[in-house]
C-alpha cells in the first residue's frame, strides 16, 4: 500500500506537535510548510531521525515552498499568530485571514484532491476562509474544535470522578469561542448518565472550566497558547480521515440545511472517512440547547461578515 501524504502548514507549537503525533502514528509521510528558514527542515530532520527509534516508517522534512507539498492526501493548517493574555480568539481574525487565505489557497493548488483540517483561529472563521479561497467542495475542509473542547471536559471529568478517560463521552456543540454548548444531557460514563456521578451545579462548574479551557493554558504559559491537546485533537481526525475510519467526532463542518443552518462552518457531530465530512449528525436539542446554539452560530456569523470585508 502506498503511504499517505499528509502537510502541516505552520511549524510552530502547534503544527511541529501535529507533525510529531502524525509520525508517531505512522500516518504518512510528511511535509511541514513554513515562511521561516530553516525552522522547518531542522524540526522535520529532527522529527525524521525520531523514526528508527519509534519504529515508524515515515518520511518527515520541511520546506518553504509548495511544490514539495504536491499530490498529499491531507493538508493541515495550523500557519497564523496564536493567542497572547488578554486576546481573545477573535482578535486574531483580521491576521489570520491574511495567513489562511494565502496558504490554504496555494496549498489547494498543488493538492486539489487533498482533505483540509483547519486548526488556525478564531477557529470556524478560518474554516471558512479557507473555503472561499481553495475552492475545495466544503465537505473537504473541517475544522478541529470541538475534539480539543471535549477532550478537556473528558479530562476534567473523568479526573473528578476516578475513572478512566477512554470511557467519557461527550459531546460539545457550536462556535469554538466562549459561546460553546457542552451539551451534558449527552455526556455518558461508560454508558452511564454523568447525573449518576456529579451534582448538576458540580457539572456546571466543569463545563465553565471546559468553556474557559484555552484561556487558562494561555494564563499558565503567557508566551502563546496550548499544543499538545490541540495537536493530539487534529491528528485524531487525520487518522479518520487517511484511514477512513468514520469516526463520529464534534467537528467545524459545513451545514447544508442541517441544525436549519446553511453556507456556514460550525461544530456539530460528523462522520468523518476519506471523503472528508461524510455526514452530518442531527442530535434533538431542548429549547435552552436551541437558543445556546443558536446564539454560537450567530456569533460564527459575525464573525463571517468579518472575514468577507478581508476577502
Ligand atoms: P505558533 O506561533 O507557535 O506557530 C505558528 C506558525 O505559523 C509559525 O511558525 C509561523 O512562522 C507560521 N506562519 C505564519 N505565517 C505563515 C505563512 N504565511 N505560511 C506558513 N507558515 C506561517 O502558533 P501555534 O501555537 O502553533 O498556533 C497556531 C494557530 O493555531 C494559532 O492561530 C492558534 O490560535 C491556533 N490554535 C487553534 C486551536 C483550536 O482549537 N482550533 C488550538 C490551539 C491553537
Ligand atoms: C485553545 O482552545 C487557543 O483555541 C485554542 O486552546
Amino acid at each position: 500500500m502506498q503511504r499517505k501524504k499528509i502537510t502541516v502548514i505552520g511549524a510552530g507549537n502547534v503544527g511541529a506537535s501535529v507533525a510529531a503525533y502524525a509520525s508517531a502514528q505512522e500516518l504518512g509521510d510528511i511535509v511541514i510548510v513554513d515562511i521561516l528558514e530553516g525552522i522547518p527542515q531542522g524540526k522535520g530532520l529532527d522529527m525524521y531521525e525520531t523514526t528508527p527509534v519509534l519504529g515508524v516508517d515515515t518520511k518527515v522534512s520541511g520546506v518553504n515552498d509548495y511544490e514539495s507539498t504536491a499530490d498529499s492526501d491531507l493538508i493541515i493548517i495550523t500557519a497564523g499568530i496564536a493567542r497572547k493574555p488578554g486576546m481573545s480568539r477573535d482578535d486574531l481574525l483580521s491576521t489570520n485571514v491574511r495567513i489562511v487565505g494565502e496558504v490554504s489557497e496555494k496549498a489547494a493548488k498543488y493538492s486539489p484532491n487533498a482533505i483540509m483540517i483547519i486548526v488556525s483561529n478564531p477557529l470556524d472563521a478560518m474554516v471558512y476562509t479557507a473555503w472561499k479561497k481553495s475552492g475545495f467542495d466544503p465537505r473537504k475542509i473541517i475544522g478541529m474544535a470541538g475534539v480539543l473542547d471535549t477532550a478537556r471536559f473528558r479530562t476534567f471529568i473523568a479526573e473528578e470522578i476516578g475513572v478512566s478517560v477512554e470511557d467519557i463521552n461527550a459531546l460539545v456543540l457550536g462556535g469554538h469561542g466562549d459561546t460553546m454548548v457542552p451539551l451534558t444531557r449527552y455526556c455518558f460514563v461508560g454508558g452511564v448518565p454523568i447525573t449518576k456521578f456529579m451534582s448538576e451545579s458540580r457539572l456546571e462548574e466543569l463545563v465553565q472550566r471546559t468553556r474557559q479551557g484555552g484561556a487558562e493554558i494561555v494564563g499558565l504559559l503567557k508566551t502563546g497558547s496550548a499544543y499538545y491537546a490541540p495537536a493530539a485533537s487534529a491528528v485524531q481526525m487525520a487518522k479518520s480521515v487517511l484511514q477512513d475510519k468514520k469516526r463520529l467526532l464534534p467537528v467545524a463542518a459545513y451545514l447544508n440545511g442541517e441544525y436549519g443552518e446553511t453556507g456556514i462552518f460550525v461544530g456539530v457531530p460528523a462522520v468523518l472517512g476519506t471523503s472528508g465530512v461524510e455526514k452530518v449528525i442531527e442530535v434533538d436539542l431542548t429549547p435552552e440547547e436551541k437558543t445556546a446554539f443558536q446564539k454560537s452560530v450567530d456569533a460564527v456569523k459575525g464573525l463571517v461578515v468579518e472575514v468577507d470585508r478581508f476577502l
